[in-house]
């Protein structure tokens, strides 16, 4: 008899674990009442530990690189399997609009350098080269040439697909109680809904919006790369589609899905700061997701019990931070662990 086990929750998270567990002979069930509806559908998709990265998170800057490091064979296996095209950029590039961002971004390129990973500072001259579509305003660049990007929609559908050809069972009923699931193992991967389930999880909804923009003929082409900035002390940036741009993304403590206009006004002027022909473009949609947050930015990968492991709290990294979490948890399926994700064992907080 094969061993048994419930996913709970179909993000890109859970549905990956389901897919893992079921290619290693698990006989899986994913619950999930609105499949890849929640932060999954809603996120931009870039895979950007290093830009991302600040002194000081060491075991986030880690976590990050170990799962990006996989990304390649992950997102290669799904594409060889589903034909579907995954990746849409190969680098992100980061640009400072004034001398306080030029600042940090140096202040990151040796930081990351430090930890054994190189990042190139680029003048304005050799950002204008790479990225003709930028603001004038740019006067410094930090390119990440291995930090790619996904489409999160075709990557869901991917997931679905490799899942239901490994034989996982889609369950469309709400669960209330882990403990009434019919399984050996159970694994908890219900994002910003995981606290309802498992009192006490430090996990807390941090709402984002972001827009879906799309090409008109005529239209400057979408930059390259991932561009991201800061403008008026607020994180922008733009991911390329095949027919268009994403741009995120708001942060606030918030627990609803509204659109607000002033959400949509400031994510449109920072976008028109790093790329002036942003206005050409169709606003073909705005969304607003909640990601589901811890208190120290790392995730929550680990046993909560001998039943039940848990896998969520990924913050802004979800995306990035699927392959690292699939490998982790069916090592703990299977009575290991993996050392790239022992700084996220929820046993650092009390109470989890
Ligand atoms: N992954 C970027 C964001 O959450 O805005």
């Amino acid at each position: 008899m094969s061993r048994s086990v419930a996913v709970v929750g179909g993000g890109v998270i859970g549905t990956a674990i389901a897919w893992q567990a079921a290619r290693r002979g698990w006989r899986v069930r994913l619950h999930d009442p609105h499949f890849a509806s929640g932060a999954s559908w809603v996120a931009g998709g870039m895979l950007a530990p290093l830009s991302e990265g600040w002194p000081g998170e060491q075991d986030v800057l880690a976590l990050g690189v170990a799962s990006l490091d996989r990304w390649s064979d992950f997102g290669g296996t799904l594409e060889s399997e589903t034909g579907l095209e995954l990746f849409t950029s190969s680098s992100s590039l980061t640009v400072a609009l004034d001398s306080a961002d030029a600042e940090d971004l140096r202040t990151i390129a040796e930081w990351v350098g430090e930890q054994g990973r190189e990042m190139r500072v680029l003048n304005r001259a050799e950002v204008r080269e790479l990225e003709p579509s930028l603001g004038r305003a740019v006067r410094l660049g930090l390119l990440a040439e291995s930090e790619r990007a996904v489409d999160n929609r075709l990557l869901v559908e991917a997931l679905r697909r490799t899942a239901v050809t490994a034989g996982v069972e889609f369950a469309d009923g709400p669960v209330h109680d882990l403990g009434a699931l019919d399984a050996d193992q159970v694994v908890l991967a219900a994002g910003t809904s995981s606290p309802k389930l498992w009192p006490g999880l430090p996990v807390r909804p941090v709402k984002g919006e972001i827009l879906r923009l799309r090409t008109r003929p005529g239209a400057t082409p979408p930059p390259g790369r991932t561009i991201r900035g800061t403008v008026h002390g607020r994180p922008s940036y733009l991911v390329p589609r095949a027919d268009g741009i994403v741009v995120g993304a708001t942060q606030y403590e918030a627990a609803d899905t509204q659109v607000t206009v002033a959400g949509i006004r400031d994510l449109v002027a920072d976008a028109e700061a790093l790329m002036p022909a942003i206005g050409e473009y169709e606003l073909h949609e705005a969304t607003a997701g909640l990601r589901p947050a811890t208190p120290d930015n790392l995730p929550l990968i680990g046993r909560l019990s001998e039943k039940v492991i848990v896998a969520t709290g990924h913050g802004r990294n979800g995306i990035l931070l699927t392959p690292v979490t699939a490998d982790a948890v069916v090592a703990l399926l299977e009575g290991s662990d993996l050392e790239d994700t022992r700084a996220a064992d929820p046993g650092r907080f009390a109470g989890s």
